[in-house]
């Protein structure tokens, strides 16, 4: 057992969630998380609307009597009425990543529910700190999905410099005991994964998404922007998407001004490619980690081998000193 601040916040076993992954994470994945002493965490999506949230939260408090949250891709438009489900359900943590958590914290406050930002700079960890928010996720651009560019190792510890008391977990590039035993080193009191988890029995996507996923190695992902610029999807800048490298995302990768002369037909291409399963055109988030990932695996397995391996670690290593 591995007992952080984190858990006494939380009331939860393990200090592991799993990343709130738009559509992905849905009720199975954030059930079996925090059935197996983590925190689970529902993805909310401006695609799933507000009634597919409303299903997800309630699926999973039907699978579990434990802790879980919703995390929030926070610069998309719209995601208001998206909110006011989380809080009316009163989950246990709301997430927001990528916008200024500051009008989000009043709301969740007065519901008694924990309000996390997820942050890709130094300067955005302190100003949610400021917002009054209750943990902080640094996230390394090690990430899957969309991330920053700062290298986890010295973003973590330069976070957890910056905000005191805060408590802080670190994302990007962790996936097994290993990632755990450094974040704690590091000074973050939980981890947030996501490309582990998308190799569970549990993760809300499509095989043909975790096929390639599986077989892809440390030096196979590439952080590009083609994808949301083709969509119009609404990141900030300095934010791009780390994805599986593939024939489609290296043909368009810098090609900024022949990307917008043809939108419309590349955005076909992706809906066309979408409804086949085609990872050779589609994007498959994943981060650095996906080298570290070989099988598919229960959620509670990860869990259980993450933590059994992290404290086998920082006991052995004690040992090393005299
Ligand atoms: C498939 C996938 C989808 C993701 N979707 C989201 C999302 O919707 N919202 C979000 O805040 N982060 C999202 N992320 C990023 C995670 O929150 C997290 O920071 C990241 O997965 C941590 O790094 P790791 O993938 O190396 O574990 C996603 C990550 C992956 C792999």
């Amino acid at each position: 057992m591995i007992r952080t601040s984190l858990c006494d916040l939380l009331g939860i076993e393990h200090p592991i969630l799993n990343a709130p992954m738009s559509r992905t994470a849905a009720a199975e994945l954030a059930a079996a998380v925090s059935n197996a002493g983590g925190l689970g965490m529902i993805g909310g999506t401006t695609r799933g609307g507000a009634e597919w949230l409303r299903q997800q939260i309630r699926s999973t408090r039907a699978l579990t009597d434990r802790p879980f949250g919703v995390g929030f891709v926070s610069s998309f438009s719209n995601i208001d009425e998206l909110v006011q489900v989380a809080l009316d359900e009163r989950v246990a943590v709301i997430n927001h990543s990528f916008s200024d958590p500051t009008a989000y914290v009043k709301a969740a406050r007065d519901c008694g529910i924990r309000l996390f930002a997820q942050v890709q700079s130094l300067e955005q960890a302190k100003r949610a700190a400021d917002a009054g928010v209750d943990a902080i996720i640094a996230q390394g651009g090690e990430a899957g999905g969309h991330t920053g560019t700062l290298g986890t190792m010295a973003f973590v510890p330069a976070v957890v410099d910056a905000v005191g008391s805060l408590p802080v977990l670190a994302a990007g590039g962790i996936a097994d005991g290993r990632g755990l035993a450094a974040a704690l080193m590091l000074g973050a009191v939980g981890v947030s994964m996501g490309t582990r988890f998308v190799a569970s029995h549990q993760w809300g996507g499509g095989s043909w998404e975790q096929t390639p996923l599986l077989a892809a190695g440390t030096d196979d992902t590439i952080r590009t922007a083609v994808y949301d610029q083709i969509r119009g999807a609404e990141f900030p800048n300095g934010i791009a998407d780390r994805v599986v490298r593939n024939a489609f995302n290296s043909k368009w990768e810098g090609r900024a001004n022949e990307i917008d002369a043809l939108r419309t037909e590349l955005q076909h291409e992706l809906e066309v490619a979408a409804g086949q399963g085609d990872s050779s055109v589609m994007d498959i988030s994943g981060g650095e980690a996906v080298g570290l990932v070989r099988s598919l695996e229960s959620a509670k397995t990860i869990i259980d081998r993450t933590v059994d391996e992290a404290a086998r670690l920082l006991r052995d290593n004690a040992a090393r000193l005299h």
